[in-house]
């Protein structure tokens, strides 16, 4: 059985005040809700007040990102020992922003995910391809080497605590969502990567969300495809309104996993 998971990306969006007060709204809204998982990844400045207001929900928290080293002269960096002591939960590796304007690479994802798990975070594993790679019909070599190389050496054991967010860098942020046949068709490709792997019940436990311009509208066919397992909202989940409603929305489409 897979639950389905709804994370925020709030990205470089929110100071402190703001941040406390959407998770407040969030706590209020969301307290009744046990179907799917709900987390938040506000930015690191945030981060120990949001955990504040969370305290005992229902809502997780994650971080946007992390460092490999645990601690060192690495300026700048924030490590997993240091997101876990502040309660963090999870953390995004990978996104593709950082990948293009940050220089993070496959080999760089390994790393960050193999520090993650060594801490006791969760890593929600992003990958996905560009336009013109779609365009090229080069979809699944790109995705099957994002998948081999960000997951590395990895154990069974370790790839059960993993999820994976496929987010098609030309529907994140455009408006332009990929179609749930579209979506769907990746997903299957990640499971069927994640059975040659580590075999079928393995592949039948780790959680595949979706990203990419998924609004209120869209969730929840989205998350009626049978390896879509939830998604990873960026621009809606700034708002109460609309994650709100994504959140509720795949509720509808939540007992079939
Ligand atoms: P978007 O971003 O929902 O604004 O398209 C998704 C993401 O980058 O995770």
């Amino acid at each position: 059985m897979r639950k389905i998971i709804i994370a925020g990306n709030w990205k470089l969006n929110k100071t402190s005040l703001e941040a406390i007060d959407l998770v407040n709204g969030f706590k209020r809204d969301f307290v009744d809700i046990t179907e799917v998982d709900i987390v938040v990844c506000p930015p690191f400045t945030a981060l120990a007040e949001v955990h504040e207001v969370l305290n005992e929900s229902n809502i997780g928290l994650g971080a946007q990102d992390v460092y490999w080293e645990d601690s060192g002269a690495f300026t700048g960096e924030v490590s997993a020992p240091m997101l876990k002591d502040i309660g963090v939960q999870y953390v995004i590796i990978g996104h593709s922003e950082r990948r293009q304007f940050f220089g993070e690479t496959n080999q760089t994802v390994n790393k960050k995910i193999k520090a993650a798990l060594k801490s006791g975070l969760i890593p929600i594993a992003c990958v996905g391809e560009l336009l013109q790679e779609r365009e090229a019909n080069k979809t699944f070599v790109v995705i099957g080497k994002q998948l081999e190389e960000s997951f590395a050496e990895l154990t069974k054991e370790e790839m059960a605590k993993i999820i994976i967010a496929y987010e098609p860098v030309w529907a994140i942020g455009t408006g332009k969502t990929a179609t749930p046949a579209q979506a769907q068709e990746v997903h299957k490709f990640i499971r069927d990567f994640l059975v040659k792997l580590h075999g079928k019940e393995l592949a039948a436990r780790v959680r595949i969300q979706y990203g990419g311009s998924v609004k209120p509208d869209n969730i929840a066919e989205l998350v009626s495809q049978g390896d879509i397992d939830g998604a990873l909202v960026g621009g809606a989940s700034l708002q109460h309104e609309s994650f709100v409603k994504i959140v509720k929305n795949s509720c509808l489409n939540s007992a079939k996993k």
